[in-house]
């Protein structure tokens, strides 16, 4: 994180109300209260009726008439602010207009994190639709465990704090460049698998 992105961030004071849906997943335990020094896990929301698999793997979802609209940036980490290398990161998103591709897989790729457990995403900022007030980004994280599932909301985008699901923690601070492109920053954190969970040895070796 730069400088001056650190800067930004604090200005981000007011990130307005959750919606009734805020980080709830039917099914699915709200995320703990963390533990001492413990980083506070990325909330899990609704998977949605779009989710695709065999999408291709990919840092750029933009179609060939697009101009860049957003990237993100950020790292997926563990509770104690880790980083995890090669995690999955899947991201799919409505176009412009709102809509979901469920043919191909348009606004619709996976990548895995580097060694400092960074992930980058260039694509458009997606449209909205029924019954949903904010424009939001569906993201799936797998580490050494089971992947969550939440949504990304943008930072001066209408409709945030009108969505039944909008978050606060999940509201990505944006710069904005010359070119009137949004720059965002996230960190996931996620848990992973401890030793005191029942696992094989194999399984163990894996472990971030
Ligand atoms: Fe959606």
């Amino acid at each position: 994180m730069t400088v001056q992105d650190e800067i930004r961030a604090a200005e981000v004071l007011d990130r307005g109300v959750p919606g009734e849906m805020a980080g709830k997943f039917p099914g699915v335990p709200e995320t703990p209260e963390p533990g001492p020094g413990e980083l506070r896990q990325t909330p899990q929301e609704i998977e949605g009726p779009y989710y695709r698999l065999g999408a291709p793997q990919r840092t750029n979802l933009l179609e060939q008439s697009d101009k860049p609209e957003i990237v993100l940036t950020g790292r997926v980490l563990n509770e104690k602010g880790t980083p995890i290398p090669g995690a999955v990161v899947s991201f799919w998103s409505s176009d412009a207009a709102g809509n979901y591709d469920m043919v191909g897989y348009r606004y619709n790729g996976w990548q895995v994190t580097d060694e400092q457990g960074r992930y980058g995403l260039t694509t458009i900022i997606p449209g909205c639709y029924e019954p949903r007030e904010a424009k939001h980004i569906h993201v799936k994280v797998q580490g050494n465990s089971s992947p969550i599932t939440t949504q990304l909301y943008i930072e001066g985008e209408p409709g945030n704090t009108d969505d039944d699901f909008y978050h606060p923690a999940l509201m990505v601070p944006c710069t904005i460049d010359a070119d009137g492109v949004k720059h965002g920053r996230f960190d996931f954190v996620i848990k992973q698998v401890t030793e005191q969970e029942n696992v094989t040895p194999e399984s163990l070796a894996a472990r971030v």
